[in-house]
């Protein structure tokens, strides 16, 4: 089974969603920058305050703050088992950092996941994207509804609509992951690492798809 990978793919292409599924059927630790930067906003700390003054507009958080957090992570005990990147890198100087966080922990990433998807179905995802304010379980008013509006089926937590889900902030997003994420699929490409899905299969039917080719 491959362990200690990446997740990648545009806003809203179903890193988070498919990270949840394969985590509990895999036992990989999930590591979510953008999870991580939003308990630090609710926990009101130094890192939330400034995490949020790039988040909310769509912006990167400097890349710095970012390797910090994730070498901290990644250092952990617990990803002796295997991991899941989720959002993290997004610029050639993170990848670059994991390059040498890997080698210096010795867990090389095994293999790079991209999530497809077109730019339509994006902003239909961001849009209708709700998410539990407890467990994070994501969901959409039209294609993932919760059994009763507004509460997460998981943990009965109440479901929000994340600031940064907003049309003006999607486009920045966009603009940063064509501009600075996007041409590290060719770096990962070159390094023989990565292995490309269609997200728009749907949510259970990616799942088989990436645990199988996982799991071989
Ligand atoms: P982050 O939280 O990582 O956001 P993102 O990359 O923009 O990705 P999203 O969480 O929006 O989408 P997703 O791909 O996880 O989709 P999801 O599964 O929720 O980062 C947020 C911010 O933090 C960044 O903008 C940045 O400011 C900062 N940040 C984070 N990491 C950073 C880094 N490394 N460096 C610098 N800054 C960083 O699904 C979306 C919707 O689609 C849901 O409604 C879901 O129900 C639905 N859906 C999911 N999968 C499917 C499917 N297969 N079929 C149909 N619907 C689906």
């Amino acid at each position: 089974m491959k362990k200690n990978i990446i997740l990648m793919g545009p806003p809203g292409a179903g890193k988070g969603t498919l990270a949840k599924q394969l985590k509990e059927a895999l036992h990989l630790v999930h590591i979510s920058t953008g999870d991580m930067f939003r308990d630090a906003i609710k926990a009101k700390t130094e890192l939330g305050n400034l995490a949020a003054s790039y988040i909310n507009r769509g912006d990167l958080v400097p890349d710095d703050v970012t390797i910090g957090l994730v070498k901290e992570r990644l250092s952990q005990p617990d990803c002796e088992a295997g991991f899941l990147l989720d959002g993290f890198p997004r610029t050639l100087p993170q990848a670059e950092a994991l390059e040498e966080i890997a080698k210096q922990i010795s867990r090389p990433i095994e293999v790079v996941v991209n999530l497809d998807c077109d730019n339509e179905e994006l902003v239909r995802r961001i849009s209708g994207r709700r998410v539990c304010k407890n467990c994070g379980a994501p969901y959409h008013v039209v294609t993932m509804k919760p059994k009763a509006e507004g509460v997460c089926d998981l943990c009965g937590g109440p479901l929000y609509q994340r600031k940064d889900d907003n049309e003006e902030a999607l486009k920045v997003r966009l603009e940063h992951y064509v501009a600075e994420t996007k041409p590290l699929l060719d770096y990962y490409e070159k390094l023989g690492l990565l292995e490309s899905f269609d997200s728009l299969v749907g949510k259970e039917q990616l799942f088989d798809e990436v645990k199988n080719f996982l799991n071989k």
